[in-house]
């Protein structure tokens, strides 16, 4: 069995190569940073590969399904993506288009591409990292909160499509709250809450694909938030996420 992992260089997406790798699955792993991305070829031996690529550029990701198209790929895992917080009136722009480009445009290009070549041998896997961000309207984060409204949305109809065609094609979203990784730095914030392990939020998300259900929801809060959020008016939902994201503010 063999798996593409995007943002394989860092916290969640590195944390599901080594589980796979663990597990015996072979792995074609991208991100931007070669160093590391040698490393972990270095690490995991045997038949791992590696392909360097910006995913915020359209032909990159081309290139990565290219690169992968023949090589038999049982498993998707699209985990690369970044936050960026801060008024929308104040943050740059060029920043933001890129995050939209990673965490929506490629995320989507690479589901289709290889969810066409899962239907046509009816087996395959896509794993999409999203988070409990994609529950909500995230104010100071706003433009991230709704890449990952995206990613669950879009994730949901194709569900929907492949159970209505009793496809063995199986497809699962990963929303984990906080979590331990590099994701923090990028986006300019501290935790407000505790965080899970990268590692905890890589082997809950493989249990639950496996498993074949849609939701990977890995702790009793994100489950409760979930569900909660439905039931709590817009209005009063966006003011208690500013709250939570405001307390995340690092202090210059
Ligand atoms: N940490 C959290 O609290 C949290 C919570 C919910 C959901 N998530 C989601 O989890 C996913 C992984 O994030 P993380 O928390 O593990 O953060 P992370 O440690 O910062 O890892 C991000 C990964 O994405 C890759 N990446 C970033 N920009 C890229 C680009 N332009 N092209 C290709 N790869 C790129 C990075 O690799 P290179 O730098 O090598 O390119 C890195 O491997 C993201 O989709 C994030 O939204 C995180």
């Amino acid at each position: 069995m063999k798996a593409l992992v995007t943002g394989a260089t860092s916290g969640i997406g590195k944390a599901i190569a080594i589980n796979l790798h663990r597990r015996g699955w072979e792995l074609i792993l991208t991100g931007r940073n070669e160093k590391v991305l040698e490393k972990l070829k270095k690490v995991f031996g045997g038949n791992t590969e590696i392909i360097k690529a910006d995913l915020s550029e359209r032909n990159e990701v081309f290139r990565v399904y290219n690169f992968c198209k023949d090589k038999n790929i049982d498993l998707l895992v699209n985990n690369a993506g970044y936050g960026i917080f801060g008024k929308f009136d104040k943050t740059d722009i060029d920043d933001e288009l890129a995050m939209i480009d990673l965490n929506i445009t490629a995320l989507h290009i690479l589901t289709k591409l290889f969810l066409r070549d899962f239907k046509k041998r009816d087996s395959g896997y896509i794993l999409n990292v999203a988070s409990l961000a994609g529950f909500m309207t995230g104010a100071l984060m706003s433009s991230y909160y709704a890449s990952k409204n995206y990613v669950i949305r879009l994730s949901s109809a194709i569900y929907e499509e492949l159970r209505r065609e009793k496809s063995n094609v199986k497809i699962t979203v990963l929303c984990p709250a906080p979590v331990d990784t590099n994701f923090n730095n990028r986006a300019g914030v501290n935790f407000s809450i505790k965080p899970i392990t990268a590692e905890y939020a890589a082997e809950y998300g493989l249990k639950k694909l496996f498993q074949g259900k849609f939701f990977a929801l890995p702790t009793l809060s994100t489950k409760i938030c979930a569900v909660g959020q439905r039931f709590v008016p817009e209005r009063i939902l966006s003011a208690i996420v500013y709250n939570i994201q405001n307390a995340k503010k690092v202090d210059v």
